[in-house]
């Protein structure tokens, strides 16, 4: 999967970011703003922080637009030790983990720890979420139905995740669903995510994209 990835290099750390996958949540510019400054070019500057800072508040970045790279031999960053699959009120698929966006050919397009993934069908940067979500007005509270299995703690390995054509996202691997006040709800091993916005059984689909005519790659 080719990205636009901007990068702005420090002696310690260098920073990427995707400006595509950004959708402004802030949590950069509220961590470390003498390092996050959108007022000023460039806007991100790595050395006006320690790096173990620096890295912290990127991997809070909920999109994976901002990763970094080491140059003093700090850490990588390392997945969370359980995948986490949050549906945000009114907006995305928030996914935490050891994390494999994969095409349809079942070709692993881009491995991550941290994605934001439409569901309100109106992203133009599928199958990423680019805010849209909000001029589009979608509205779901982000509350997995009742009916949904109790969360037994999901396993270890990694999340595959495929946007399948013209239709829901595939998940295959263990993971934990939860709702948008953060309560689990759900740990399996397989699901189909509703990424059209029409299910009326979200976040599962339930085929609402077929009678839709929901197009996506
Ligand atoms: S934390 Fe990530 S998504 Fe939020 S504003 Fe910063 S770069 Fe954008
Ligand atoms: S993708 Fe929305 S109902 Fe199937």
């Amino acid at each position: 999967m080719r990205r636009r990835l901007h990068g702005y290099r420090g002696e310690r750390i260098v920073v990427t970011y995707d400006a595509k996958r950004c959708i402004h949540a802030r949590e950069c510019v509220r961590g470390l703003p003498e390092v996050f400054d959108p007022g000023r070019r460039p806007w991100v500057n790595p050395g006006a922080a320690d790096a173990d800072a620096v890295a912290a508040v990127i991997a809070r970045c909920p999109t994976g637009a901002l990763h970094f790279e080491r140059r003093d031999g700090g850490p990588a960053e390392a997945p969370p030790g359980a995948n986490v699959v949050t549906v945000a009120a009114d907006g995305p698929l928030y996914l935490r983990g050891d994390l494999r966006l994969v095409s349809p050919a079942g070709e692993v397009v881009l491995s991550d720890t941290r994605l934001a993934l439409c569901r309100c069908g109106a992203s133009a940067d599928k199958p990423f979420c680019d805010g849209r979500h909000e001029a589009a007005g979608f509205r779901d509270p982000g509350r997995p139905p009742p009916a949904a299995a109790p969360a037994a703690g999901a396993g270890a390995g990694p999340l595959r995740v495929t946007p399948s054509a013209n239709g829901p996202l595939l998940l295959s691997g263990p993971f934990e669903l939860r709702g948008a006040d953060g309560g689990a709800c759900f740990a399996g091993e397989e699901a189909a995510l509703c990424r059209c916005g029409a299910s009326a059984d979200k976040p599962f689909c339930d085929g609402s994209h077929r009678r839709i005519g929901f197009t996506a790659p």
